[in-house]
């Protein structure tokens, strides 16, 4: 059948709104017709090839909607369930096994490769294959065939156009601190960057009972904007000297820190700004062979922890349920990050999260 997509053609030029074909569900996968998804900046740097995602593409990854069709032997949704949609997973290896799936042996594959296992791709225009399954689902289309590792079944009465960003963004910042820092009540912790990914780590803060909660940014508007979400403290990087106002702030260093911004030099004030056995988390996505400063001599008698964190460590059937549940009891608004476009504006919506207008951008259907 025919589907609505907007197809990344060629590096870094905006996506095009186009019909291309959709083939069957195959086993193991449903038809999801979309209803909102998010964008995050992964999508921006996958169109521009950071990454190698075979372009054509369809990109898209923080998708939600309703299940349309089902392929052979799927009998965890049916036709007409509410779905949202977060990373591939292949289930079965050691990492999958035991909880992990965010560093699945086939991460990069499942996630970045374009194709079905089977070299297959859903998407195709006059005969040519288009990458599909970015991230297992490929939701910058009206419809898309979804791996069923990648769903997570919603209740009927679910908001899917302000839940779609919790399959990525909202997922790894708050997850980053949730689950991998997992600070006590009372601690104090440093966010590197108030983008929607950072201000989600900032509302886990919260959520654990942290204290002092340090937002970093380059933008008065942002760190203005952290304040109002909890932030106790804020620094401007382009007017302060970090390291030396998170170590006054705190006496001495921070517990916890989390890196959301992918800049080599903030990476390293993050290392210095950690207190003696502090543990920071870094998220923020470089190119690859980007390389960071790390003073091995300094550092090593501060035993310091750095976790490289993907997805927020997150198991998403589980933990996307709890930020849902924390959402609905008031305790987690990050629906305030969140900006609607029509599908149409997509590339407005990729350029107003570029320029800093928007933290968190969501695509209607
Ligand atoms: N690890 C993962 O699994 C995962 C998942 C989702 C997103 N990401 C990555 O997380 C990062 C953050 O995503 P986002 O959507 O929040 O992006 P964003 O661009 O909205 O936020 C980044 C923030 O960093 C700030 N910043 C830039 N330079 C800075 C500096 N020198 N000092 C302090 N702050 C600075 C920017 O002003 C911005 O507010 C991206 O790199 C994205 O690709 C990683
Ligand atoms: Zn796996
Ligand atoms: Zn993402």
């Amino acid at each position: 059948m025919k589907t609505k997509a907007a197809v990344a053609f060629e590096k870094e030029q905006p996506l095009v709104i186009t019909e291309i074909d959709i083939d069957e569900p195959h086993a193991g996968e449903v038809r999801v017709r979309l209803v909102a998804s998010g964008v995050c900046h992964t999508d921006a740097i996958v169109r521009d090839q950071w990454y190698p995602t075979p372009l054509p593409a369809v990109l898209g990854h923080e998708g939600a909607g309703i299940v349309d069709a089902v392929g052979p032997g799927v009998t965890k949704v049916a036709v007409g369930d509410k779905v949202l949609m977060s990373f591939s997973h292949c289930g079965e290896c050691a990492n999958c096994a035991t909880g992990r799936p965010g560093y699945c042996q086939d991460f990069f594959g499942a996630n970045f490769g374009g194709r079905r296992g089977d070299g297959s791709s859903s998407y195709s225009l006059d005969g040519q294959q288009i990458s599909s399954h970015f991230f297992g689902q490929s939701s910058f289309a009206a419809f898309a065939n979804v791996g069923i590792n990648s769903l997570v079944k919603v209740p009927a009465s679910a908001p899917l156009e302000i839940l779609a960003p919790l399959g990525c963004g909202i997922q790894t910042g708050a997850g980053a601190v949730l689950n991998t820092l997992d600070p006590e009540a009372g601690s104090s912790i440093a966010i590197f960057g108030a983008g929607a990914v950072g201000l989600s780590g900032l509302l886990g803060a919260v959520i654990a009972g942290c204290t002092t909660i340090i937002a970093v940014d380059v933008h008065d508007s942002r760190l203005e904007f952290a304040k109002s979400l909890g932030a106790t403290h804020t620094v401007n990087a382009a007017k302060e000297d970090v390291v030396e106002k998170i170590k006054e702030i705190t006496g001495g260093g921070v517990n916890y820190a989390l890196e959301t911004t992918g800049v080599p030099a903030v990476f390293t004030q993050l290392t210095f700004a950690l207190g003696v056995r502090g543990h920071g988390a870094v998220v923020g996505a470089a190119a690859l062979g980007t390389n960071a400063n790390f003073d091995i001599g300094s550092l090593l008698p501060m035993g310091i922890t750095i976790t490289m964190v993907v997805e927020g460590d997150s198991v998403p059937s589980s933990f996307i349920p709890k930020l849902v549940d924390l959402y609905e009891r008031g305790q987690f608004p990050f629906d305030k990050l969140i900006k609607t476009y029509p599908f149409d504006q997509i590339n407005q919506a990729f350029e107003d999260s570029a320029k800093g207008g928007t933290l968190k951008p969501v695509v209607v259907f």
